[in-house]
């Protein structure tokens, strides 16, 4: 099994939450023999298609809009056919805001409109990380318990 933690963030908090992932894997479950954890920027959609399975995440920047490195990456997933991966979307943003993480949503629309699919429902987590560790692991393993 191998899997592929794409994130995007700002101010380090998106990536606290992707290596909280990345760590609950790594301790609890040794028979994945790869995991991989990259910016979004740093790679197109078609990466998803490479691992069997990936958690695609990123913070929250203004009420419908993604963390900016992961605009170019959000409109290239309609031309990619991402049919038959299997995937599960984490975020996080702030409860002061209105619309709480809202955009990533939309997020799992546009995955399930490419062919994704959606493994779990989607986690989001207010802005400190630390304070959600526990609740990042159960969904973690929730998902790992699903896919293996
Ligand atoms: C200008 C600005 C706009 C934001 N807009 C939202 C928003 O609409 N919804 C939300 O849930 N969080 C919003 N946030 C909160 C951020 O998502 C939060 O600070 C998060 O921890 C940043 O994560 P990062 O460090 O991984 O980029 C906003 C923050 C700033 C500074």
């Amino acid at each position: 099994m191998r899997i592929v933690i794409v994130y995007g963030s700002l101010t380090w908090n998106n990536q606290i939450m992707a290596e909280r992932i990345e760590e609950c894997i790594k301790v609890n479950y040794p028979q994945v023999s790869e995991i991989k954890l990259v910016e979004w920027f740093e790679v197109e959609p078609t990466i998803l298609k490479e691992y069997d399975f990936s958690f695609v995440g990123s913070s929250t920047w203004g009420d419908w809009d993604p963390c900016d490195v992961m605009v170019q990456f959000i409109d290239d997933i309609p031309a990619t056919n991402l049919s038959g991966i299997k995937t599960a979307v984490f975020c996080n943003g702030s409860r002061s805001f209105e619309q709480f993480c809202k955009v990533w949503d939309t997020l799992n629309e546009t995955l399930s409109d490419a062919g994704a699919q959606i493994i779990w429902e989607i986690i989001k987590v207010d802005w400190e990380i630390d304070e959600s560790f526990d609740e990042i692991d159960t969904w973690t393993k929730s998902i790992m318990k699903e896919i293996l």
